[in-house]
Formats: structure tokens, C-alpha cells, sequence
């Protein structure tokens, strides 16, 4: 197969592990016959630099006409108080919208050899669900302002009924090739927002009736993710508690630096880790370089190329049975750095 992946390494880590993941992913073209080829586009704080926006409609362009996006991270504390628009941050926000990503889907799966996480190993035990955020809408592109000279500043947060039923569907059927459980997570005691969500998806659950349905509030979801981990399956919930949530759920599989995510449109898809660009790390070759090539792994069954996708699970969760980890995961003596992680998973997967 022939497909043009537009990459985007973005700031901070995010070229080392953009790197690695290209690695990986040339090994899966040789070794299948496949043509990957990459075109790369700025976005967040070296497109501030060079075109003054960190979002150019160059890099746009790009990625509309892809067959899809690999994305690295965005973020320089040097551009933190630029005015509205104009973060590296916004960049990233303006491109899911123009892409209409609305559907972010981020696994969350416990590895059973790390054991950096602080909950107890009892819990961790075969844990494995997917976050289903909403990526579109709601607080983070409803309406912002301010009033009152400045002192007075509002976020409107918005939701309409097409946009909660278009990613229900897709958790609803997500769930029926797992363990049959969707829990939506809301905070429907307080926010009409959550009032239409919970009346939405329970509308749509009549069509699932093998599926199993659940509602939490998000306080007391956010308490069972840690204590009760092992309970959920596909957590569906609206755009801002799906980014607190994620970052949580993180805990248990020892780091942030091992989540990838696919956000999925109706036309184009877009994969990136779920990390930051982590700007202390930049150029020390110490990041995980996992999360992004998990992104890739998914971006290759987005493809429909399922074989290939299951050879770089493999051959991360090889990587670390054997141990081969970056420092986040493992004890600093026994590390290895980004690249040499990346070589072991490109080395393993030409050995197959
Ligand atoms: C994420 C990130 C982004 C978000 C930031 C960088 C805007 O935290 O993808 O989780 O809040 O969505
Ligand atoms: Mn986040």
C-alpha cells in the first residue's frame, strides 16, 4: 500500500520521538512492501517563528490532503503568555477542529512488568480500558471573553445533540468488540451540558442492548479510576474531563510518556502520544519514545494493515519485558535512551 502521512514533530520531545516512530515505521514498509512517505509541516512554536501563527494554513492543507497525521507535541514555556490564538497550544486546537477530529480514543493498558506506578500493584491486574474524548467542543471552543476590564473572564460550554450521538456511536460500538461496557462520565448533578449528554447516550443505548451502561459523576469517576481500575472498559465523556481523566488514568500504566491516541474524524485521522512536549527533556535523548510509536501502531490499523500493527505491540511489549526502557519506566542505572528503544523495536521487528 501507498500512503502519505503527514508529520508533524511540533515542540520540545517532540522530534526525538517523531523520529523513532519513522524508524519503526520504515522497518513495517520494508518488511510488508509498503510505500510510507512523510511530509513534514511546521506547527506550534517554530511556525510562530517562522510565519508568525501556529497553525499556518500550509500545515493544514498538508494534513486535509493525507491519508493521515502523525503528530509528535506543542508547547514552549517561552510562548505561555502570548495572547489568545497564539500559544503553540491553540495551533493544535485549531488543526483538530479544521480536521473535525471530534473522536479521541486513548487505551489505557497496564504492561505487567513496570512498576512505577504509586497504586498498588493488586489493582493494576489486567487493567485495560479506552478513554473516548470528546475532542471538538464543549469548554474548550465555546465561546471565551472577558469583561469588566479584564477582571471578569468567562469559557461557555457547549454541546449540541449530533455532536455527543456521532462519538456515542462509536463508543457504543467499540464496546461490543471488548468487554460490552460503556461508563459515561459527566457531572450531570451540576451542568446541563451533562444533563443532554446523559439523556443522549441513554437514548442510543436502547440500540446496544448487550451492552452494559453506567454513569459516574466525574469526582467519583476520577476516585475509581484509581481504586477500582480494573472496572472499566470504554469511558466515554466530554472534552475537558476527558483530558483531566487521561492524564490520570496515566498513573497506572507507570507513565504518560506510554499513551498514544487516535483522534478520528469523519474523513481524516489524526495520531499523536497523549504527552506534552516535556521542554526539560528536549535533545537529552531521555524521552519515551512508546506513545508516539503505539500513535503509529494505530495509525497502521486505521489503515486496515492489522498484522503490522500487532508487530510493533509486540515488539514494544517485548521492549520492555527485556527491559530495554527509558528512564520514566525503569530504574535510571538499568535505562536505555529514546534512540537506542527505538533501535531495539526496529531491530525486533526485522527479526520476526
Ligand atoms: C492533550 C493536551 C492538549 C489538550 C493541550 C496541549 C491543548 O493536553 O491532548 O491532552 O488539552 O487537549
Ligand atoms: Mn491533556
Amino acid at each position: 500500500m501507498i500512503k502519505n502521512i503527514s508529520v508533524i514533530e511540533g515542540d520540545g520531545i517532540g522530534p526525538e520521538v517523531i523520529k523513532q516512530t519513522i524508524k519503526v515505521l520504515n522497518s513495517i514498509a520494508i518488511k510488508y512492501g509498503h510505500n510510507f512517505h512523510y511530509k513534514n509541516s511546521l506547527a506550534g512554536s517554530k511556525a510562530i517563528e517562522k510565519f508568525g501563527n501556529p497553525m499556518p494554513e500550509e500545515t493544514i492543507d498538508n494534513c486535509l490532503k493525507a491519508d493521515a497525521v502523525l503528530f509528535g507535541c506543542i508547547g514552549e514555556p517561552k510562548y505561555d503568555h502570548n495572547t489568545r490564538g497564539m500559544r503553540p497550544e491553540d495551533g493544535l486546537l485549531k488543526l483538530r477542529k479544521k480536521m473535525n477530529l471530534y473522536c479521541n480514543i486513548r487505551p489505557i493498558v497496564v504492561f505487567p512488568n513496570l512498576d512505577k506506578s504509586p497504586v498498588k500493584k493488586e489493582l493494576l491486574n489486567k487493567v485495560d480500558f479506552i478513554i473516548y474524548r470528546e475532542l471538538t467542543g464543549g469548554i474548550y471552543f465555546g465561546e471565551k471573553g472577558r469583561y469588566n476590564n479584564g477582571k471578569i473572564a468567562y469559557d461557555y460550554c457547549i454541546y449540541s445533540k449530533s455532536e455527543i450521538e456521532r462519538i456515542g456511536e462509536m463508543a457504543f460500538k467499540a464496546a461490543l468488540l471488548r468487554k460490552k461496557k460503556v461508563t459515561l462520565v459527566d457531572k450531570a448533578n451540576v451542568l446541563e451540558t451533562s444533563r443532554l449528554w446523559r439523556e443522549v447516550i441513554k437514548k442510543i443505548s436502547f440500540d446496544y442492548p448487550d451492552i452494559y451502561i453506567d454513569f459516574l459523576y466525574v469526582d467519583n469517576a476520577s476516585m475509581q479510576i484509581i481504586m477500582n481500575p480494573q472496572k472499566f472498559d470504554i469511558i466515554l465523556t466530554d472534552n475537558m474531563f476527558g483530558d483531566i481523566l487521561s492524564d490520570e488514568s496515566s498513573v497506572l500504566t507507570s507513565s504518560l510518556g506510554l499513551l498514544p491516541s487516535a483522534s478520528i474524524g469523519d474523513y481524516k485521522s489524526m495520531f499523536e502520544p497523549v504527552h506534552g512536549s516535556y521542554p526539560q527533556a528536549k535533545g537529552k535523548n531521555i524521552a519515551n519514545p512508546l506513545g508516539c510509536i503505539l500513535s503509529g501502531s494505530m495509525m497502521l490499523g486505521y489503515f486496515g494493515m492489522h498484522k503490522e500493527k500487532n508487530i510493533i505491540e509486540k515488539a514494544v511489549k517485548n521492549s520492555i519485558e527485556k527491559k530495554i526502557c527509558t528512564q520514566d519506566i525503569i530504574d535510571l542505572k538499568l535505562s536505555s535512551t529514546t534512540d537506542e528503544v527505538g533501535n531495539y523495536i526496529e531491530k525486533f521487528i526485522k527479526n520476526q
